[in-house]
């Protein structure tokens, strides 16, 4: 019998167990590359639906497809080994029926081999999340600012600035919590009302323009790289500035091609053919 330890992807129930503790490190990932590039370093690669705005130039998360979304995950599945990958469930692909939600959140387990689900919703979803987590599937949750809802909330605006709106958060937060979510993601919501729900409940928060008392972060890759200028919310960080060196390998590239200075023959496969006079 070999004793050899083969490296394991941290499962929903890790995830889950780092309440209070160590912080989850969440980023997003859509390819193969990128998975390759952040997995050593997070615990969670979320395949957002985000993915329809930084990679498709969509105006909203609300143009995204099951079929997107799969296709999305099987890429990240094949470019990571150690983080937990979590997949978005894409506007219309849920919200119908607990049944709806269940064939495609199984759709995506099955045909990606990821560890479980996120979904927008809160008290509106808790029987949805009920349903899916009796029957195998770990689901995220996602309340504060839900995206999928932009046009309902009337623009991507910070939640938690009336009463309705912090009670109507506390009660998503405990709702999803109740209904057996592993962790919920926290978006777009004032500081003190993402701290107190931290506070509340027995699952972990990860904050995406919330709070640093979350039990976790998670931002967009492309938003801290700087590989997506369209637009950039108050909580993004930069940690570098991509889009400037890609658009000098690309002026560079098309400067050496126009004078005929690349490829070198570096770049050139030998041969000793060479044409001959015809006879
Ligand atoms: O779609 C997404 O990338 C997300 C994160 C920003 C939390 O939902």
């Amino acid at each position: 019998m070999s004793t050899e330890v083969t490296s394991k992807r941290l499962t929903v129930r890790d995830i889950a167990g780092r309440k209070g503790g160590t912080p989850v490190v969440m980023l997003t990932a859509y390819t193969t590359p990128m998975a390759r590039m952040l997995d050593p370093y997070v615990d969670v690669l979320l395949v957002g639906d985000s993915l329809g705005m930084v990679l498709y130039g969509l105006d909203t998360t609300l143009g995204v497809s099951l079929d997107m979304m799969i296709a999305h995950g099987q890429a990240v599945m094949r470019g990571s080994s150690k983080a937990c990958v979590i997949i978005d469930m894409p506007f219309g692909s849920y919200q119908e029926s607990p049944e709806q939600a269940f064939r495609n959140a199984a759709r995506i387990l099955c045909e990606t081999g990821a560890a479980g689900v996120k979904l927008e919703g809160g008290v509106e979803m808790a029987e949805t999340i009920a349903f899916l987590t009796r029957r195998g599937i770990p689901v995220l949750a996602h309340i504060g600012l839900k995206p999928q809802l932009v046009h309902s909330l009337g623009g991507f605006r910070a939640q938690g600035r009336t009463e309705a709106e912090i009670a109507a958060i506390l009660a998503d937060g405990r709702a999803v919590a109740e209904a057996g979510a592993f962790a919920v993601v926290v978006e777009g919501t004032v500081e003190p009302v993402a701290r107190a729900l931290t506070e509340d409940l027995a699952i972990p928060t990860i904050g995406i323009g919330a709070s640093p008392h979350c039990d976790g972060q998670v931002l967009v890759s492309e938003d801290i790289l700087g590989l997506f200028g369209t637009f950039t919310p108050k909580f993004v960080k930069r940690y570098a500035e991509l889009s400037g060196l890609v658009e000098e390998a690309a002026k560079a590239y098309a400067d050496e091609v126009r004078a005929r200075t690349f490829p070198g023959p570096e770049h050139c496969f030998k041969s000793n053919w060479s044409r001959t006079a015809d006879k």
